[in-house]
Formats: C-alpha cells, structure tokens, sequence
C-alpha cells in the first residue's frame, strides 16, 4: 500500500518526504485554510517536492464551474490530480475531465454506491473517509473492505485512498482490507514511527556500546 501526506503545510511535506516514504499528498480546502498560504502558489511549491500525485480541491460547484478549475488546477503541475466532491454535478465533472485525460480524485465518499458511481464515472482515485464514519459510530474499515472486495470482483482499475485517517492502526487495517493507498495526517506518520520498546533497546544498545569502548 503506498502512503501520502494528508496536509497543506509544506514544512511537515518536507519532513516526511525526507523519510523516503511518500508516494503523494492530498489537500482539502480545510487544510489549505490552516496553511494560509497563497492556494496555487502552494500547490506549485508541494508538487515540485513530491514527484508522485497532488491532490488539489476544487470547491463544490456547478459541473461546468468545477471542470473551468479542474483545468486551470491541472496546469499548474502535470502532476496535479483534481479533487472533486460526490455530488451529481461532480460525477459529471468527473467524467469530462476524465475524458481529457485529467485525473480525478473523487471525495467524501462515504459509501459503496458512491465508490461504484466515482470509479464508473472514471475517477482515477476513490476517497473513502473512515475516521469520519467511526466518529459517527459507524465501522469506517467495513466501508474500505467493501469497496476493496467490490473493485477486486469486477475488475474496476480506480485506486482506493483510505482518508480521514485518525491513529496508526486505521493505516494498517487500510492495508489489510485492499485500500491502494492511505493518506495520513502528519502527526499519525509521527505516531506510526514511535515504539517505547524502540527506545528501550536503543538506550540500552547506546549504553553497552559505550561502555565496550570504554573497555568496561
Ligand atoms: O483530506 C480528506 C480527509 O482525509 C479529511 O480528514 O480528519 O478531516 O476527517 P478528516
């Protein structure tokens, strides 16, 4: 399963990309809000560090309001994925885009039915929301299971990014139930490296490799 970066902040992209691990970012107009930075400046800006897809979201709108932005977004990188909300007049924004080649990542899925129609339409990335769901107390990880098993039957190419993730474990049961890719906020990447036995064995590695070279 890949991993992107769930933020609008460049420093955290930064940081993680240093890690090695980052196949793409996502962005939602919530987190550009937090970034308060200039919205194409800083899709320019997040695409140039991260060679892989950039989600970039165009506001809920009228079809022929979301395709004018799907397109100017998608020049700013040819990297740049346009982001567009379930509704109807997004499936069928979803779909002219889709037929000039711009990529869609379809959002606020919160469904099956909807995952289906997303990927129909030709999304090229289905964004399931599991915390969202599991906040609602409803099992967020079935929704990723379903549509995992229901793309699998049918042979249906769309990738399924696991969103709205809250904690380590939703990234690894993304994994275990067919998600392509999670897209995690930077502090669970923080919590995913974390491990206090880690730390034990390191402190305890440190300390017996400096007494060895003391001779002790
Ligand atoms: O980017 C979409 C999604 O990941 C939002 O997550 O935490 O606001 O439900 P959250």
């Amino acid at each position: 399963m890949k991993l992107f970066i769930d933020t609008a902040i460049y420093d955290e992209i930064q940081e993680i990309n240093q890690w090695g691990v980052l196949d793409g970012v996502t962005t939602n107009p919530s987190l550009v809000k937090k970034s308060k930075e200039n919205f194409e400046d800083l899709i320019k800006k997040i695409a140039q560090e991260v060679q892989g897809p950039v989600s970039a979201e165009v506001p809920s709108g009228s079809c022929e309001d979301m395709v004018k932005e799907g397109r100017r977004l998608s020049q700013l990188s040819d990297h740049v994925v346009i982001k567009i909300p379930m509704t109807e007049e997004g499936l069928k924004a979803t779909a002219i885009l889709t037929r000039e080649n711009i990529p869609v990542n379809m959002t606020l899925i919160f469904s099956p039915s909807q995952a289906l129609l997303a990927a129909r339409a030709g999304a090229t990335y289905v964004s399931p929301f599991i915390g969202r769901l599991d906040d609602i107390s409803t099992n967020g990880m079935d929704l990723i299971a379903s549509i995992s098993k229901i793309f699998k039957l049918h042979g249906i190419g769309a990738e399924i990014i696991a969103a709205s993730i809250r904690h380590p474990m939703h990234v690894v049961e993304a994994a275990l139930n067919g998600a392509d890719i999670a897209t995690v906020p930077y502090k669970v990447f923080k919590q995913m490296l974390n491990h206090p036995l880690t730390d034990q064995g390191l402190e305890s590695f440190n300390k017996d490799w400096n007494m060895y070279l003391k001779g002790e």
